[in-house]
């Protein structure tokens, strides 16, 4: 990095993990509302993995001339801000940019956000465990907002990939909205699901009141509700069309500062788990892609540029 650029990962032509070019950019300047982020860690997502094969060039939902950025959410501090803001260069902030149709994302050194985006990162919790809560810990409050309060009577909610990142979160929020949840899971995640207390199923078996289908099993997991039940899924480009009177919609992540400010909160506090895989360089990107792509990993890479 000079003064005037900065590295960044990203992919020109789509073709997996090998298709990853690190490049330089110039560095830009923050404007009303923004804050520039000197990036310390940066986590790898499904969503990157599938950037990086093509499956949004292939639906027409990313349509950039030269390049497109990889990573949503990310932690730093901040090294300039813009007219409007009130947060300090120095200030330690998580943030979450959503969308795929981008040139710019969060595998690099610096990174351009508005501040309505980010939170402070509380005293004490580090910023390789505040990068693994934006993306995800937002996800699922989303998640849950959507299947709403569970209905009197009602109120068995099963969440597929629940050892998962998004699935993990959704067990913990979704007790608080009157569901009594139970998580899909490996056999071998049976000591995570059951530790924020859910219940365990390895098989899918029919009957539940709602779905969150984090596994993205889609029609076999809309076969799982009941008649009148609902279902959310996580591919809002493909919502299973509604069968037998159940509700059926899904989310798509957007960047909430207050609602991340509190999830970093409950992160320090030991109260929700901050879960890393491995932390690895940004020269290292395209092995963690690899490994994230063969399915398993349980916490998440985190890229320090
Ligand atoms: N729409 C949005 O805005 C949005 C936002 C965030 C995430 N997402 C999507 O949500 C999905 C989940 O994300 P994530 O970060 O939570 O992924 P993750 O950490 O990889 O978790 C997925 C989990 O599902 C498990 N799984 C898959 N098939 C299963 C099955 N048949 N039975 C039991 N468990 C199964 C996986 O286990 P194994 O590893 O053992 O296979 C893994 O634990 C991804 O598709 C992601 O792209 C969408």
């Amino acid at each position: 990095m000079s003064n005037s650029t900065f590295r960044t990962a990203v992919i020109h032509t789509p073709g997996g993990p090998d298709s990853i070019d690190i490049i330089e950019v110039p560095v830009t300047e923050p404007g009303r509302g923004e804050v520039r982020v000197a990036v310390a860690a940066a986590t790898v997502n499904p969503v990157d993995v599938a950037v990086a094969n093509g499956v949004f060039h292939a639906i027409g939902a990313v349509q950039q001339p030269k390049h497109t950025g990889l990573g949503w959410d990310f932690s730093g501090t901040i090294v300039a801000a813009g007219p409007g803001v009130d947060l300090a260069p120095g200030t330690r902030v998580a943030g979450l940019i959503g969308g795929v149709d981008r040139d710019f994302g969060t595998y690099a050194e610096q990174l351009v956000v508005a501040v309505a985006d980010v939170a402070v990162v509380p005293d004490g919790l580090d910023l390789v465990d505040a990068a693994t809560v934006p993306l995800n810990g937002q996800t699922a409050i989303q998640i849950v907002e959507l299947l709403g309060r569970a209905p009197d009577g009602g109120n068995r909610l099963l969440v597929t990939g629940a050892a998962g990142a998004v699935g993990g979160y959704i067990l913990a929020f979704a007790q608080n909205s009157g569901w009594r949840v139970t998580g899909l899971a490996r056999p071998e995640d049976e000591e995570f699901v059951r530790a924020l207390g859910a219940d365990l199923v390895t098989d899918t078996t029919p009957g539940w009141d709602a779905v969150a289908d984090t596994a993205t099993l889609q029609g076999e997991a809309l076969e799982l509700v009941r008649d009148g039940g609902i279902f959310v899924g996580v591919l809002p480009e493909d919502v299973p069309a509604p069968i037998r009177g159940i509700r059926t919609g899904a989310i798509m992540a957007h960047p909430d500062g207050a609602k991340l400010a509190e999830l970093l909160a409950r992160t320090a506090s030991g109260e929700l788990p901050a879960r890393v895989h491995s932390v690895v360089p940004l020269d290292r990107v395209v092995d963690a892609h690899k490994t994230v792509a063969k399915g398993g990993v349980r916490g998440r890479y985190v890229i320090t540029p």
